[in-house]
């Protein structure tokens, strides 16, 4: 079964076609990141225009590019929460006239929840992955280490108490005078850099699952506006050497808590090389194996839309046409609210 994904959550309007919610037939991503770069962030108001603008031509790119015409839909998958919520109706708007229009099931899908499942989109023949796992999730909005227990099942066992990696990333960047967004700027002027030239604090909290990158942007800012600023290219190395090392070690730390015998990685931040090396070392030493997207599918895309509601509808999860958009909400409790 073709299921169409929807997204425009934030600043990236996205349509792609999934067969039985593994094999892409298309992808289409329109981003609107070069127009909010002038400001430095994503613009709410700005957003929700852009996805107007380019829902119905991303949408048609989509069917072309997958071979099929609307008959050829038989499940539409939206991104309904979290997210701005000017861009999220935009995208559920959509979503519910095709559902309606075409007599087809509609699944409202959990952002974070679809970036887990961008790791059973197949690449070849792969299989995919088996449960329980422990999931790092890293965007620009979240920091969340996750117990799957199983295809919807998740404890929530840490998230950030401050900054997102992805966030820190990009105002870092920022401080920097490097460009937006500040993961792929950083890690590219990283590349001419000393990762240990510069000495930048890392947050442990011991005992818990958490993260804090509060204190580690102030270092940076310190540095970058002080009397002799380290050269970008060792302050870019520096910060994402420290980033690395918590969110690796609290993986590997969550994975040996709850004895679970692999790990995914998934959002926007797990696109980076430096990161993605390090935790297969991490991953490789413990033997857990670990499980990636590929970049273009670790950010924001539809195709992990489509694929989440896929699982949902084989479950029996479908919604109806007053499903709402929500601006925030967790993806699932801490394990004291969990069985
Ligand atoms: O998942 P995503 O596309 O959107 C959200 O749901 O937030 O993540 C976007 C975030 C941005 O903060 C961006 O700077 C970061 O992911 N990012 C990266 C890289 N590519 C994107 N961070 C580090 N290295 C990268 N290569
Ligand atoms: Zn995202």
């Amino acid at each position: 079964m073709n299921v169409l994904g929807i997204e425009t959550s934030c600043d990236e309007t996205a349509c792609a076609v999934v067969a039985d919610g593994r094999r892409i037939r298309s992808n289409v991503i329109a981003s609107q990141m070069a127009e909010h770069a002038r400001y430095g962030g994503v613009v709410p108001e700005v957003a929700s225009r852009r996805h107007v603008e380019q829902i119905n031509v991303v949408l048609k790119r989509a069917l072309d590019d997958a071979g099929i015409g609307f008959d050829g839909i038989g499940l539409v998958a939206v991104t309904n929460r979290p997210g701005l919520l000017g861009a999220l109706l935009v995208g559920v708007s959509a979503a519910k006239a095709l559902a309606l229009a075409l007599d087809v099931p509609l699944v409202g899908v959990h952002h974070i929840e679809a970036h887990l499942y961008a790791n059973f989109i197949s690449e070849g023949a792969s299989s995919p992955p088996d449960f329980p796992a422990v999931a790092l999730v890293v965007s620009g909005g979240h920091t969340d280490l996750f117990h799957v227990r199983g295809h919807g099942d998740y404890v929530l066992l840490g998230r950030t108490r401050d900054d997102a990696a992805g966030e820190a990333f990009d105002k870092c960047a920022r401080l920097m005078g490097l460009a937006y967004p500040g993961g792929p700027a950083i890690e590219q002027a990283a590349r001419e850099g000393d990762p240990a030239a510069v000495p930048l604090p890392r947050a442990w909290l011991p005992g818990t699952h958490e993260f804090s990158f509060s204190g580690l942007k102030t270092a940076v800012r310190r540095l970058a506006q002080g009397e002799t600023p380290p050269p970008t290219a060792d302050l870019a190395a520096s910060f994402q050497e420290a980033v690395v090392d918590v969110l690796v070690g609290k993986t590997l730390a969550a994975a040996r808590a709850v004895g679970a015998p692999r790990v995914f990685l998934a959002g926007g931040v797990a696109a980076n090389g430096r990161l993605r090396a390090r935790m297969q070392a991490a991953c490789d030493e413990a033997g857990l194996p670990l499980f990636y997207p590929p970049p273009i599918l670790c950010t924001d895309n539809a195709a992990m839309i489509a694929a989440t509601g896929y699982f949902h509808w084989q479950a029996g999860h479908v919604d109806g046409l007053d499903l709402d958009t929500i601006a925030s909400e967790p993806l699932a409790a801490g394990p004291a609210a969990s069985s």
